[in-house]
């Protein structure tokens, strides 16, 4: 049988310096644990609108459909600011989301006990936190038609259109409810019913698909109260399933409770191929951070976490993604810390391949 294969989409800014330590994890998984990966790369977003003048090549995007798992840094940066909207790397991500079709985006926010201290909140707050965000991800008013600028009574007008299909909002509640049986068996909803029709379409679809699970309990929050309950007790959420734009925002608030933004993966799951896995892309929650762009300092965990998730969600190799977040949870145990971990008893920070070094190290270690 021929390996997977995987394609690399390293991206702007830090994306490439993060991805070069992912491409050592998938080396040592071919050389010590038989577990190869056909990997070819590519660009999107900054990169690919260098080379092509566009953040995606149609070329890469028909890759991107026929590979078993898409790996992405990140995409952006001041260069790319005044671009056209319609080129602007950003679009390149959001293109291969939509024609992908990946659905359901699965955003952990799990607290490392040696990271406890370096959340804005109290430690016994966050301390043993393990929250999953569901984000539905190829919908709503990231996409929804009509939109645009236009002029109205010689006025500008800019116009989104928050837009969800029963089917849609269905399809990621089950993967919120399948994903719950797998936890704590408890999902909290959050729209803002109170203002959205789309809100109201949104409970009511959940409510019902709630009736295949009756196992996992279920509850349903405004938003905004939402927000603020992650800042309040985050540990009473175990799976949260909400729309595109809130999740976007909810996912940055609960990333942030961890720590750092540098310590977050996720992966974006489609409907299953031919061989029965599901279309997926994994990328780190972080950005493409221009401010330490090329400096070597930037925290390689995510991005490695994110390869941890496809191990787990692609290729049915839980025991090898346990594996690799066990390595992570050691080496910081241990005291590894790049910069965006130093808290303010100061010390050497490691640079991002130093951060790589002793990741593949405590990989040979759990041999
Ligand atoms: C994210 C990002 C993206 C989004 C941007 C880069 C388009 O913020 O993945 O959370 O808004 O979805
Ligand atoms: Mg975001």
């Amino acid at each position: 049988m021929s390996n997977p294969s995987l394609l690399i989409l390293a991206g702007d800014g830090i994306g490439p310096e993060v991805m070069a330590e992912v491409k050592r994890i998938i080396g040592w998984f071919g050389d010590k644990r038989d577990l190869s990966f056909d990997v070819s790369e590519d660009l999107v977003g900054g990169a690919a609108y260098d080379a092509h003048g566009v953040p995606l090549h149609d070329d890469t995007m028909a890759k991107a459909q026929e590979v078993d798992a898409v790996l992405l840094g990140a995409v952006g940066g001041p260069k790319y600011d005044n671009l056209d909207f319609s080129v602007k790397p950003e679009r390149g991500l959001l293109r291969l989301r939509k024609e992908m079709d990946l659905f359901a985006n699965l955003r952990p926010a799990q607290c490392f006990d040696a990271l406890a201290d370096f959340s804005s909140l109290k430690k016994e707050l966050i301390a043993g936190l393990d929250i999953m965000i569901v984000r539905e991800l190829t919908s709503g008013v990231y996409f929804g038609e009509p939109r645009g600028i236009h002029i109205e009574d010689n006025m500008r007008v800019g116009v989104n259109t928050q837009r969800y299909t029963e089917a849609e909002i269905e399809r990621g509640a089950r993967a919120a409810f399948d994903l719950a049986m797998k936890r704590d068996k408890r999902v909290c909803s959050m729209e803002k019913a109170n203002v959205m029709e789309s809100g109201i379409l949104w409970r009511d679809v959940v409510t019902e698909v709630h009736a295949d699970y009756p196992e996992v309990e279920l509850s349903h929050m405004y938003a905004d109260n939402g927000a603020m309950q992650l800042v309040r007790a985050p540990k009473q959420f175990d799976v949260i399933y909400t729309d595109n734009l809130f999740g976007d925002i909810l996912s940055d608030c609960a990333a942030m409770l961890t720590g750092s933004l540098g310590m977050l993966p996720s992966a974006s799951l489609g409907l299953p191929m031919a061989n029965g896995r599901p279309k997926a892309m994994y990328e780190p929650v972080h950005g493409s951070a221009p401010d330490i762009t090329g400096q070597g300092k930037a925290n390689p965990i995510a991005c490695i976490l994110s390869f941890a998730m496809a191990l787990r969600y692609s290729f049915d190799e839980g025991a090898e993604a346990d594996r690799l977040e066990g390595a992570i949870e050691k080496v910081l145990a241990d005291g590894a810390r790049t910069g965006d971990l130093m808290g303010p008893e100061g010390g050497t920070p490691l640079s991002t391949t130093q951060m790589g070094d002793v990741i593949l190290a405590a990989l040979d270690d759990s041999l």
